[in-house]
């Protein structure tokens, strides 16, 4: 069982770390080379959007798991322990996206969130907003994964605070529609196929929740333990 567990968490981060790779490479293009962001932004403000495109992934993998395997059972079933360790490090990331972000909120790196007398605006607030409470209804489904909290909590609340987990992903999808949406009518914003990272991330989101559906849909709306 120990070795099973620990397999889950080395290939939970295996992936963790590809995802993360890609999407910081994504961000590097997109506005180091493609735009005019100084190479001396990339260690906080760079590598601070590839970890929210990267942490957003990681979470939706987490999520895809269940309907997958409940479309291909026989393809997706035995990767079902990974939830819990993708889960985990796409939160832990989240995490460090949102201290990372803190640090650097100022008009000098979002100047989109901010009035001219220097106040946060309403997109600002409501951005904002939306990404602190992902982040703790996030801390409330990782509190709740500790080993002993299945049995404290017992299966049907346990289930119901990890579904919870969908809230969350719903107030990351608002966080990044709010912050980018009036820029995804920008055609600047497409030069070359690379897509805004809010946009990406949102689309991303999207295609979770489809295939959350298409998979409740094909079992008929019951709950066969993999939702
Ligand atoms: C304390 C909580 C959070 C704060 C303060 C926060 C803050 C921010 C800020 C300031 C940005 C703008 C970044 C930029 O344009 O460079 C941003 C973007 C973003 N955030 Fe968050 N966030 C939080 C939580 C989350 C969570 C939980 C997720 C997802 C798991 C998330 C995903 C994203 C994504 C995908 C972007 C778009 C990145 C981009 O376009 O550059 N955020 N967030």
């Amino acid at each position: 069982m120990n070795g099973a567990n620990n397999r889950s968490w080395e290939r939970g981060l295996a992936i963790g770390a590809a995802v993360l790779a890609i999407s910081l490479l994504y961000a590097f293009i997109r506005y180091n080379i493609l735009r005019d962001v100084p190479y001396s932004d990339i260690p906080l403000y760079i590598f601070n959007k590839g970890l929210a495109l990267g942490s957003t992934i990681v979470i939706g993998f987490a999520f895809l798991l269940g309907p997958l395997a409940a479309l291909r059972p026989e393809r997706f079933l035995l990767h079902l322990p990974l939830r819990k360790s993708l889960g985990l490090i796409g939160f832990g990331g989240a995490a460090v996206h949102g201290f990372i972000s803190l640090i650097l909120l100022s008009p000098a790196y979002y100047a989109k969130f901010y009035t001219e007398s220097g106040g946060i605006n309403t997109i600002g607030q409501f951005s904002l907003l939306f990404g602190v409470l992902a982040l703790a209804v996030f801390t409330i489904v990782a509190i709740s994964s500790l080993p002993s909290m299945y049995e404290r909590l017992g299966e049907a609340r346990w289930k119901k605070i990890q579904r919870f987990g969908y809230t969350g992903y719903t107030l990351v999808l608002l966080h990044v529609v709010v912050m980018g949406a009036r820029g995804w009518i920008n055609p600047d914003s497409y030069s070359y196929g690379f897509i805004s990272i809010t946009l990406l991330s949102a689309l991303f989101i999207v295609l979770v929740f489809a295939a959350r559906s298409i998979a409740y849909a094909y079992r008929g709306g019951r709950d066969n333990g993999t939702s």
